[in-house]
Formats: C-alpha cells, sequence, structure tokens
C-alpha cells in the first residue's frame, strides 16, 4: 500500500460559531486553551502520518498557516490547500487531488474531535484494506449529520453498509457519521460522478454512497469514545468539558494569596491574587486574576484579565477581560479581546456568546 496522507478540512463559513468567527477561522477557536485543529494534527502525528494537506479558504488562510505552520512543530509536514469557495467536502477532495495522488488518506474535518485519536482506525484500515471506512456514533440529532443504515447483522457484528443520507429530515437511524473518514483513491472518480445535493454542495455522504454503489467494500466502525462536532456554542462547551477532564495539573505561574483545588494548568507568566480556581481549569499565559473565583470547566485564555468576578463553565479566548461582575458569568464564550463589566444593576448570573473586540458594560 501506498504511504497514508493526511487530509484536514479548515475551510468553509463557520456560520454557525458566529459572531465569534466573523473574524477568525472556527477551527482556531480554543478548546482548554488549543486550537480544535491541532487536535486533529496531533492525532495523525501520533498514528504515523508524515504528510499532511490542510484545506483553506481565502478568507481565513492565511491565519490558520500563521498558527499551525509548517507542522514541524507536531512532526508532520503541512502543505496548505486554498479551496475558493466553501463547495462542499467532496468538492475538498477534488481540490486536494494533486496533494493526495493516488495514496489512501485520512480526512480529518478541521472542527472535529475525537478521543484516544486514529491510531487504532489506521491500524484496521490497513489490516482489512477496505475501499473506505467510515466512523458512526449515535446521536440523539441525526438530522444534523450524515446518517448511515446498516444492514442487519448477528449481536455483536457491525452489518454493511445500506445507505448514507446527508441530513434527512426523517433519519432512518440515529447513526451519525463522524467527521473521519478513511479513503482510498476510489472516493476520487465518485466526487467526480455526484451532483450538488440541495444546499449547493458536493457532499461526502453521497461520493461514500457512490462508492457502496459502485459494488466496493465501504467498512463501518462504531465509535466507543466520545466525539464532538465543535461547530456550535453548546458543542464547543462540551468539548472544552472533555479534555479538561483530561487534564493534567501544572503550575507554572505566580500564585499570591491564591487557592487551587483539582485539577489546574497554570501557564508561565499568570498571576494570581486573593483568587480561588477549582479544577479542572486551564488559565492561559500572562492572564491576571484578582479577587475572584473561577470555577470547574473553565478555559482562561492567554493574556485575559478578571477581577471581582466568578467565572465558571466557560471559554475566554485571548486578550478578553471581566471585570466586577455581581453574579457569576457561566456556559459563555467570550471571543478575543472582549470586555465585559458592571454598570450599575445586575442580574445573578450571565449568560454571553461574545464576538471578538467587543465592549459589554451590564445596566
Ligand atoms: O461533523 C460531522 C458532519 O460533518 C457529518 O456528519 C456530515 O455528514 C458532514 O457533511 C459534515 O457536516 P457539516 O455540515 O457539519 O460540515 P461543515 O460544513 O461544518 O464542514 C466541516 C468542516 O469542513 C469544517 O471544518 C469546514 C470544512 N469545510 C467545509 C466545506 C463545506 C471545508 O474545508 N470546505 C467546504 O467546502
Amino acid at each position: 500500500m501506498e504511504s497514508l496522507k493526511g487530509l484536514i478540512l479548515s475551510g468553509g463559513k463557520g456560520t454557525r460559531l458566529r459572531p465569534i468567527t466573523h473574524t477568525s477561522a472556527k477551527q482556531l477557536v480554543p478548546v482548554a486553551n488549543k486550537p480544535v485543529l491541532f487536535y486533529g494534527i496531533e492525532a495523525m502525528a501520533e498514528a504515523g502520518i508524515e504528510e499532511v494537506g490542510i484545506i483553506i479558504a481565502p478568507e481565513t488562510g492565511p491565519e490558520i498557516e500563521q498558527a499551525a505552520g509548517d507542522g514541524s512543530r507536531f512532526g508532520v509536514r503541512i502543505t496548505y490547500i486554498v479551496q475558493d469557495e466553501p463547495l462542499g467536502l467532496a468538492h475538498a477532495v477534488l481540490t486536494a487531488e494533486d496533494f493526495l495522488g493516488e495514496h489512501p488518506f485520512v480526512m480529518y474535518l478541521g472542527d472535529n474531535l475525537l478521543q484516544g485519536g486514529i491510531a487504532d482506525l489506521v491500524a484496521a484500515f490497513r489490516e482489512h484494506s477496505p475501499d473506505a471506512l467510515i466512523l458512526l456514533t449515535p446521536v440523539p440529532d441525526p438530522e444534523n449529520f450524515g446518517v448511515a443504515e446498516l444492514a442487519p447483522a448477528p449481536p455483536g457484528e457491525v452489518g454493511r453498509v445500506v445507505r448514507l443520507v446527508e441530513k434527512p429530515s426523517e433519519p432512518a437511524t440515529d447513526l451519525a457519521l463522524v467527521g473521519v473518514y478513511m479513503f482510498t483513491s476510489h472516493i476520487h472518480a465518485a466526487a467526480r460522478a455526484i451532483q450538488p445535493s440541495p444546499r449547493g454542495e458536493l457532499e461526502i455522504t453521497d461520493a461514500i454512497q457512490h462508492v457502496v454503489d459502485s459494488g466496493l467494500r465501504v467498512e463501518p466502525h462504531i465509535v466507543r469514545g466520545w466525539w464532538k462536532d465543535t461547530g456550535r456554542l453548546e458543542d464547543m462547551l462540551e468539548a472544552n468539558r472533555l479534555i479538561l477532564d483530561n487534564l493534567v495539573g501544572s503550575q507554572e505561574g505566580e500564585l499570591i494569596d491564591s487557592r487551587v483545588d483539582g485539577r489546574v494548568a497554570i501557564a508561565a507568566g499568570a498571576r494570581l491574587e486573593r483568587t480561588t480556581v477549582r479544577g479542572p481549569a486551564v488559565i492561559g499565559a500572562g492572564a491576571q486574576l484578582k479577587d475572584c473565583y473561577i470555577g470547574p470547566y473553565t478555559a482562561i485564555g492567554e493574556g485575559c484579565t478578571v477581577s471581582d468576578a466568578e467565572v465558571e463553565h466557560s471559554i475566554l479566548l485571548a486578550g478578553s477581560s471581566v471585570c466586577d461582575l455581581d453574579g457569576r458569568m457561566e456556559s459563555s464564550l467570550l471571543g478575543r479581546n472582549v470586555t465585559v463589566r458592571r454598570g450599575e444593576r445586575q442580574p445573578k448570573a450571565y449568560r454571553f456568546m461574545v464576538g471578538d473586540n467587543s465592549d459589554i458594560s451590564i445596566l
């Protein structure tokens, strides 16, 4: 078999995470203070993949290139591939054809997070040599995903793939397609053979159905660990929670009359004064925390300032500041350089999803 390549899809528009993604790529929104995209690159490196192509959009591509660089710090070589318009996941594969050549490849959606990485899948792909391998997992809202129908199988076995439908209004099963796929070069012909879907995209789901219809072998795998598509606010917070659940605490910052309970990672240059942090939580480099309480499942980004405030189960992107709140801020996502501060009258709890460079005074 030719060596396995990696393809990460980080183009697209990111409309569901607006306003956060008005000014930046959704794949760079951090989970536990690390861009979502980096988890995908690391998963590829861990699985022994050396050549990784990243699909980028003209608008957000430069920012992604700057963040991930040439890949050397992950131990991979990155080639950036510009997709002029987000015309679908199968269109992205066609855009990457020169990079992929005849190589089999792992395709990873840049806003997806998969617990446990992909090393086992790569091993199964190598061992069974199917024409494609897809990952499935039961979800409560299958209408928001590609959905698979499998043939009946004896207990303990997984039936073959019968039908795949992208975001069906009446899903036949609750098995969603996870955004990690393994393909052989058969996928190129399939992507060329299909027509755009009602949403105007060349769907990878339709291309895989085409592979099935051509009589080729598509192997389904049921995901056992957790998987998250971080496209929406609730999913971002949930992904943050899941990653922080496995956090290893570390303390490089400075603590003055402060207390840390449980697993908390405090980066270098952070300064905590008369502050209590209850883990799991991460505090980014250079963050300044004064007279505050940081509750579980919170990620405070680099250079943030929090004073006289309580923050819990929230993500603050770099450079944001929260000051002088009377109630607790919870389940919120603040963009970069956001300022939230108290006016004169306050409610007891706050909940925000605020884009970059905003300034909020609560009256
Ligand atoms: O998350 C899993 C789901 O991902 C699957 O269940 C669906 O079958 C699959 O179609 C996909 O659905 P989404 O609607 O969630 O895909 P989204 O538009 O969010 O794009 C996924 C990633 O691919 C995202 O990082 C942006 C990138 N992308 C998207 C398009 C449409 C591109 O790079 N180019 C594109 O043309």
